[in-house]
């Protein structure tokens, strides 16, 4: 592959792989180009700007969102809703579903979004990298009617595309169109994403490991006694402890490196903390089609059901062989 080609071009000659060669789809990946540039641009002046602390205002889950969150929602939601691409959008930040059904256009629209506009936002006012993540649907509702919630509780194994944005040392966005995972890099003197990393393969086993272990004495005992198994001096152990707490960052250097990602249940929130529809399914898509696993712990995460569109799953994520030594301390518990 030209490792040259930008992700504008990345997009047009991988047209004729979508189903569709109507142009939407490619138009919807390139409104989240145009978005991931423009949240870019302004996570870069944080510190000059005003958009560093909280809004004051606290979203249906309970969180104070910071004033990026809702910055980072508004220009993904309008650069989507612009091009009217898609006829629904989910958004961590929004109580519920947007239907776009402001005109003809948008109900015949055949895609859903679902997204986490800025993940990790508690790291923006120290000037440590934050992401966006997002996962793409084909509706289930017929086209030309209104978005329902059922276009959106499709289990994971639906996705036709899911992809990343970190926000890091450079900015990178990482993307699925369930043909393998590629990474493309902005370069911010010309404002282009050029494929800096063609077919990404996470190593099949890494020395990382990485989980709030503030939380250690809540978590279920396989996995305690998984983490002290990492914690061991034992052939290739102990593995090295790396959490940034913005979970996109941790599982991007995971991508690269090699290595796992837990974020279990615990006993003050027994599905854990991570969203199913936003957070860990494009994570596990993405990680599947670069050689990994992802898991609750008993099942494979893209062949969950969903039930509610904010809900959470425990997730493990990332080098096989680590997700399945995890599974059989887990397994040890539950038999
Ligand atoms: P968000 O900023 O979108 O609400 O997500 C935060 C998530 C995830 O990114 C991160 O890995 C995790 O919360 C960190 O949680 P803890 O502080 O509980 O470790
Ligand atoms: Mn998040
Ligand atoms: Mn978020």
């Amino acid at each position: 592959m030209n490792k040259n080609i930008t992700l504008g071009e990345f997009i047009i000659e991988n047209q004729k792989h979508y189903e569709s060669t109507s142009g939407e789809f490619s138009r919807l990946l390139s409104s989240i180009k145009l978005a991931a540039k423009v949240v870019n641009h302004k996570i870069n002046k944080a510190g000059l700007v005003d958009i560093i602390g909280y809004s004051g205002i606290t979203n249906i889950q309970g969180e104070d969102q910071k004033k990026l969150d809702i910055y980072a929602n508004d220009i993904f939601i309008s650069a989507i809703t612009n091009r009217e691409v898609v006829c629904g959008i989910v958004s961590e930040e929004n109580d519920d579903f947007i239907i776009l059904n402001g005109n003809d256009n948008s109900m015949s629209n055949k895609y859903v979004i679902l997204l986490d506009p800025l993940d990790g936002s508690s790291n923006i006012d120290v000037n440590v990298s934050v992401g966006t993540i997002f996962s793409i649907y084909k509706r289930v509702s017929p086209v030309g009617t209104p978005v329902k919630k059922e276009d959106f509780l499709q289990k994971g194994n639906k996705q036709l595309a899911a992809g990343y944005i970190v926000y890091g040392t450079s900015t990178m966005l990482v993307l699925t169109t369930g043909n393998g995972v590629n990474g493309f890099t902005l370069n911010p003197a010309i404002g282009s994403f050029y494929l800096s990393h063609p077919d990404i393969k996470i190593p099949s086993k890494g020395n990382i490991y990485s989980v709030n272990e503030g939380n250690y004495l809540q978590f279920p005992q396989g996995i305690k006694d998984y983490i002290k198994y990492c914690q061991e001096a034992n052939e290739d152990r102990p593995y090295t402890s790396r959490y940034i707490g913005s979970m996109v960052s941790d599982f991007h250097r995971n991508m690269i490196k090699g290595g796992i990602y837990m974020y279990p249940n615990c006993d003050i929130n027994n599905k854990g903390k991570l969203r199913l529809l936003y957070e860990c399914n494009p994570a596990a898509f993405i990680a599947e089609q670069a050689g990994g696993k992802a898991t609750d712990g008993f099942q494979r995460i893209l062949d969950i059901k969903p039930s509610e569109i904010h809900e959470r799953s425990p997730f493990y994520c990332g080098s096989v062989k680590m997700v399945e030594k995890l599974e059989s301390f887990i397994l040890k518990h539950n038999t």
